[in-house]
């Protein structure tokens, strides 16, 4: 069981790096590269969305669309076998995503064999909000190291958050149906909106450790 508030409250939001992060990351432990001020990368970042309007000309427009949102969150103290996978979709008009709910991130267990302890693996839980407006990305991770110096307390657990502004780079088709009959209604065009998909560094704003 992890020993409340050992190590108090750590926050890091400036450290700086004396030499290049992949190196370091070689030889680091999961603990060490923890609290190096590491970056979570959101992986193969995929915003798209469509909108679909129908009506006829004697009734209202009607509106109907999806917004969807995927990536796959790694963590460097965790190295590439304990990715999760982040999606969320949103039928909330007309921006989609505000910001306002918390999204889980999945994570499945896997199936090569890994020098990380497995509590790592059940308890590296993350969750996400995004800003379709501003492009802020939000994520939040716990996740435990076993490689502690203290035999008796091998485990430390962290609880990392933070964020950053994603900026999207966007286009926008629009298709119209050639059959839409004005009298009859119908779908008559289709609006989608696809950013590209991109790596996204996140910067870790806060951290909290205990062993
Ligand atoms: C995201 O993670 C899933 C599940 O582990 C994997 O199948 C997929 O290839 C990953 N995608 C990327 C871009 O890493
Ligand atoms: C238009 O959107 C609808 C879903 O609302 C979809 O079923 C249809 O295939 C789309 N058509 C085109 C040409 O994009
Ligand atoms: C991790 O989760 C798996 C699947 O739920 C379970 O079989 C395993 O015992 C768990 N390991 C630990 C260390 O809790
Ligand atoms: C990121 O976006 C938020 C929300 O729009 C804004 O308040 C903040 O100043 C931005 N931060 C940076 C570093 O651009
Ligand atoms: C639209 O539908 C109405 C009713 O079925 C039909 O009378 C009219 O000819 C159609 N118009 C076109 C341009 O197809
Ligand atoms: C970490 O992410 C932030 C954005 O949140 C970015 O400004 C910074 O350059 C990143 N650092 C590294 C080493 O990638």
């Amino acid at each position: 069981m992890p020993r409340p508030s050992l190590l108090p409250f750590l926050l890091l939001p400036s450290l700086s790096l004396a030499s290049p992060l992949a190196q370091q990351l070689a030889t680091q432990s999961c603990s060490d590269t923890s609290l190096s001020a590491l970056n979570w990368t959101a992986k193969a970042f995929d915003y798209h969305s469509l909108i679909s309007l129908s009506g006829s000309s004697t009734s209202n427009i009607q509106t109907l669309g999806d917004g969807y949102l995927s990536f796959n969150l790694s963590n460097p103290a965790l190295g590439p076998s304990f990715d999760q996978v982040c999606t969320a979709t949103s039928t909330s008009p007309d921006q989609f995503f505000y910001f306002d709910t918390w999204f889980t991130c999945l994570y499945t267990p896997p199936s090569t064999s890994s020098n990380l302890s497995p509590v790592t693996a059940n308890t590296s839980a993350a969750l996400f909000r995004f800003d379709k407006v501003s492009g802020r990305l939000e994520v939040k991770q716990d996740w435990e190291c076993g490689d502690g110096k203290d035999p008796q307390y091998p485990t430390t657990v962290f609880k990392g958050s933070g964020g950053v502004n994603v900026t999207l780079d966007c286009s926008v088709n629009v298709w119209t149906n050639p059959d839409w009959n004005q009298s009859l209604g119908g779908l008559f065009a289709n609006q989608t909106v696809e950013c590209g998909v991109v790596d996204v560094s996140v910067g870790l704003d806060s951290l909290e450790a205990m062993a």
